[in-house]
């Protein structure tokens, strides 16, 4: 089976309000690219996420930003899978930075991961340091948060997983630059090699292993080449034009792989 890559935008807290949203995603539906290489998806705010999919409706698709550890239960402002899927979700972005810096843990992510496969949804569990330091403790973080994330997962479902490399420093307008395509690389094949321990070379080379942290139209190229499966934009998600721009990027490449 071919493999498919994925652009998935993440819009974060953004827009501010609902129609401003409805028409991001008008345009953004309108003039996204389709291909049968590429699967592309928005994850909207998910006060948003329900008006968004029943009305503004094409070929990319919709998922939601986080879902809670928790099935259902006492916790005041949160959104569970069941909910988010319900809703609409056919995606779950699962263990991004900004979540685990207010308090979310590597064993939260676990049930997080869990609830999401288990409503049907496609986990996104994003990976990432906060920090590159010069005695490479940063693969240690990595294979803590994929270890515990798995922990409570069969194998057999690690390949219905995405997991996103979004390396915390190269995230959002404050970021200085993007990863390099060899900083994604090193990456990529040190989480192919814990999955590996996990399991077996065969599902760790299934696994999609996509890219997240400033990426936008001007510079995905590289980590195509790296290998990447796919991008997690956020800033980019907004504008449907550089969004759609990086969806074509995608299918270009793709189809050049596809004939080779
Ligand atoms: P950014 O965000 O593309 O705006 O840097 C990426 C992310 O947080 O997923």
């Amino acid at each position: 089976m071919e493999k498919k890559y994925y652009v998935i935008g993440n819009w974060k807290m953004n827009p501010g309000n609902l129609n401003e949203a409805k028409s991001t995603a008008k345009t953004l539906q309108r003039i996204t690219p389709n291909s049968k290489y590429v699967e592309t998806v928005i994850c909207p705010p998910s006060v948003f996420l329900y008006t968004l999919q029943k009305e503004i409706k094409g070929k990319t698709k919709y998922g939601h930003q986080g879902i809670h550890h928790e099935p259902k239960g006492a916790f005041t402002t949160k959104i569970s899978a069941s909910m988010a899927a319900s809703a609409g979700a056919k995606f779950g972005i699962i263990g991004h930075s900004e979540e685990r810096r207010e308090g979310v843990t590597d064993e939260m992510v676990s049930g997080s991961l869990k609830n999401c496969l288990k409503e049907g949804m496609t986990p996104v569990l994003c990976v990432g340091e906060n920090e590159r330091d010069q005695n490479g403790f940063y693969f240690n973080i990595i294979r803590q948060q994929i270890e515990t994330a798995l922990s409570n997962i069969p194998k057999t479902r690690y390949t219905d997983i995405i997991i996103a490399y979004e390396p915390v420093w190269a995230i959002g307008k404050d970021a200085k630059r993007p990863a390099s395509a060899n900083e994604f690389l090193e990456i990529k094949i040190y989480i192919q090699k814990v999955i590996t321990d996990l399991s077996n070379r065969k599902t760790a080379d299934e696994v999609s292993i996509i890219y997240g942290g400033s990426a936008d139209d001007t510079n995905i190229l590289p980590f195509l080449e790296a290998g990447a499966m796919g991008f997690l934009p956020g800033r980019a998600s907004l504008e449907p034009e550089v969004f759609s721009k990086m969806v074509l990027e995608v299918i270009d490449f793709a189809k050049n792989e596809g004939s080779k």
